[in-house]
């Protein structure tokens, strides 16, 4: 897309500009002009400390309206009251996001006029942090933002380099530009696919680990925490479908408006799945379902005996997402593929082998993936032609990336829904 092409795409846009009391204000006003030239109209609301940085009337100037600061204003409730500016918003961009205010709507503080807006919108969520490197790094700041993006907001940034104090690490703002660039692509068409309407897409997906029991107390199982599953459960939820999450034994708060199936093996895992998608439309197997279980479960706790070795006899479990997929061949199937050697080689032969269209090759191992917040992936199918294409998605927080996949995922499901041989990058 050129770039005034791309411009654009912003093109009367109704943007809410939060602006936080950080030392990056300064380039919010830039950013502002940014997007005004992109055509975007910009209401800028300012927390009480962004005052500290810069003023009001820099933002009216740039943007030709006027700024918003204070929540109980009689005059502004009259007009642009915070229910009003929650309603005119198509997106709200909060930037520089502080420590703080990235705290107060964590926990839905509504305290202030910016974090009202925010509780009284449903419009998209954009958030470009602007910290301290310690401060970034600080794992209360990582817990927030996780469940920032479980609500589904979006992150832009935050770039790494020399920050205002002296430091130098992650947690600068990004560039004005790059943040402008960042929402034209949000707006570009292949994006616009993903935000097609999916308020009656059933999805189904499966999350953690099987466990596989011995005897009465001991059982086999594996380090998934499920955490991937869950993230994609809230993401595909945020993207407005309707969701089942069949989840195995895991420690971990069920994601808000999903309906969660409580598993502990695989043959119940496969029970429920099957009869979840039965008038399902999209099926995500991200269980690290147990292979094997014991052949015979003992009735009673195994004793030790005498011997140094014992021999358990295993029997293979069944394969839920190739079951699956065998037998609702107009469900659209996506499989996990963990690895921890030729990824993409030994994914690309599960998603013929499983009948899948599509799948998510995880690297794991030496502390990669399992029970990590983190996650690097790479989605593969196979396009209209049959020809396997790819797209990697970088490391970072498991809740954006599931963001990023449901996203991408979804634009795929619609591309074959609406003529089969199409296929979307
Ligand atoms: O063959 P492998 O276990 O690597 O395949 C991984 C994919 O298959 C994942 O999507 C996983 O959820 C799914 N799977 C399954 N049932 C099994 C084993 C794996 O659904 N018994």
């Amino acid at each position: 897309m050129s770039a005034q092409a791309a411009l654009a795409t912003l093109q009367g846009k109704h943007i809410v500009l939060g602006v936080s009391g950080g030392i990056a204000a300064y380039k919010s006003a830039l950013l502002a002009r940014l997007l005004k030239k992109a055509g975007a109209d910009i209401k800028v609301v300012m927390t009480q400390g962004a005052h500290a940085f810069i003023t009001p009337l820099t933002f009216q100037a740039l943007t030709g309206n006027t700024v918003h600061d204070t929540l109980l204003d009689a005059d502004a409730e009259a007009g642009m009251g915070h229910i009003e500016l929650a309603r005119w918003a198509d997106l709200i961009l909060i930037a520089p996001a502080t420590a703080n205010v990235i705290a107060r709507l964590a926990h839905g503080h509504a305290d202030d006029l910016l974090t009202t807006i925010c509780l009284a919108s449903p419009a998209p969520k954009r958030l470009a942090p602007a910290m301290n490197q310690q401060m970034w790094a600080n794992p209360i700041v990582s817990a927030n933002i996780e469940r920032l993006t479980t609500f589904g907001w979006e992150l832009l940034g935050p770039d790494d380099g020399e920050q205002a104090c002296g430091d130098i690490g992650s947690g600068r703002m990004l560039e004005p530009e790059a943040i402008v660039a960042r929402l034209l692509d949000d707006t570009s068409p292949s994006r616009q696919i993903s935000h097609h309407n999916h308020s009656g897409t059933k999805v189904v997906i499966t999350a953690g680990p099987t466990r596989e029991a011995l005897d009465p107390v001991r059982y086999i199982s594996n380090y998934s925490s499920g955490k991937m599953g869950y993230a994609l459960a809230a993401a595909a939820h945020a993207a407005g479908a309707h969701v089942t999450l069949v989840s195995g034994p895991v420690q971990l708060m069920p994601p808000a408006g999903v309906k969660v199936i409580n598993v502990t093996s695989a043959e119940q895992m496969l029970s429920a799945a099957r009869s979840e998608s039965r008038n399902a439309d999209i099926f995500i197997s991200s269980a690290a379902v147990a292979d094997f279980r014991p052949q015979h479960v003992a009735e009673h706790k195994i004793k030790k005996g005498s011997d140094n070795t014992t021999i358990l006899e295993l029997i293979k479990n069944p394969d839920i997402v190739a079951t699956i997929a065998g037998e609702y061949s107009s469900l659209f199937c996506v499989g996990f593929a963990a690895e921890t050697q030729s990824l993409l080689e030994n994914a690309g032969s599960k998603l013929v082998r499983k009948k899948l269209d599509m799948i998510v090759a995880n690297q794991v191992g030496e502390g990669l993936a399992f029970d990590q917040d983190s996650n690097a992936v790479t989605l593969i199918w196979h396009d209209a032609q049959q020809k396997l294409q790819q797209r990697a998605f970088p490391m970072q927080p498991k809740p954006q990336l599931a963001h990023q996949l449901i996203d991408a995922i979804f634009a795929h499901y619609q591309a074959h829904q609406d003529t089969p041989s199409v296929s979307v990058n």
